[in-house]
């Protein structure tokens, strides 16, 4: 069957990866967690202490930066790996997503991981979640869907993901680092969050995860 593109961008925890493994699984596609670029790179920043305002040391700082997705042996789901060392984990803590759209908003930054994005769909039989995938990373995706949901639905969402890991972590903290970072990406200079022209809109505020597979299925199928 042919092999095609699909492309999923979205707001804050609207449920995107969900989402994407789910599909990757079905079409026996690879699923690429474009954020976890941009909280690797987060990550080594506040490791090694680098200024993301300066444009110098950032050049500096990348290039000793490699990002590689490598897929968990047990699961099949490509973990991502930060100069040979597995930061799946690291990379999902308060600290990182307090740092991220500032990081993500520097344009060295994003063309690094642009670039190595757009490797990745060469071949197709790729579904790829983001901000700016179906706008900047794959303008000729043949599937595009823009994710949206209720932000009281969306903060709930993540506050149980967190809370799992982190008992001290309150409902409160939660919504200001969703509401901060949709603002930060959807107001950036550089590739800010938008709708692309042609991008599908899946609000599943009230859709469980059955019903919305069978929906975009039906669209994988039109657009393959
Ligand atoms: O998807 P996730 O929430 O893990 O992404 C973390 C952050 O990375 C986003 O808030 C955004 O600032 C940035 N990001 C981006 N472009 C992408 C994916 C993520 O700017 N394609």
């Amino acid at each position: 069957m042919k092999k095609i593109i699909i492309t999923i961008d979205g707001y804050s925890s609207c449920g995107k990866s969900t989402l994407a493994k789910q599909l990757a699984k079905k079409l026996n596609y690879t699923y690429i967690d474009s954020g976890a670029m941009y909280r690797a790179i987060t990550l080594y920043f506040i490791q090694n202490r680098i200024d993301w305002m300066s444009h110098e040391a950032v050049t500096t700082a990348l290039e000793d930066v490699h990002l590689d997705f490598v897929p968990n042996s047990l699961t099949g789901l490509s973990e991502m790996y930060l100069n040979n060392e597995n930061v799946e984990h690291l990379i999902r803590e308060m600290i990182v997503a307090e740092k991220v759209s500032e990081v993500a908003a520097v344009k060295e930054v994003r063309d690094l991981a642009v670039a190595q994005q757009k490797k990745m769909g060469a071949r197709k039989g790729i579904v790829m979640d983001g901000r700016d995938i179906g706008t900047v990373v794959f303008p000729h995706a043949e599937l595009k869907i823009f994710m949206t949901a209720d932000i009281t639905i969306r903060v709930e969402r993540r506050f149980k993901e967190l809370y799992e890991k982190n008992k001290n972590i309150t409902l409160e903290e939660v919504k200001q680092n969703l509401e901060l970072r949709d603002y930060i990406d959807a107001n950036r200079e550089i590739s800010p969050l938008r709708k692309a022209e042609d991008a599908i809109i899946l609000d599943n505020s009230h859709l469980n995860l059955d019903d919305q597979l069978q929906l975009v299925m039906q669209w994988v199928e039109d657009a393959i």
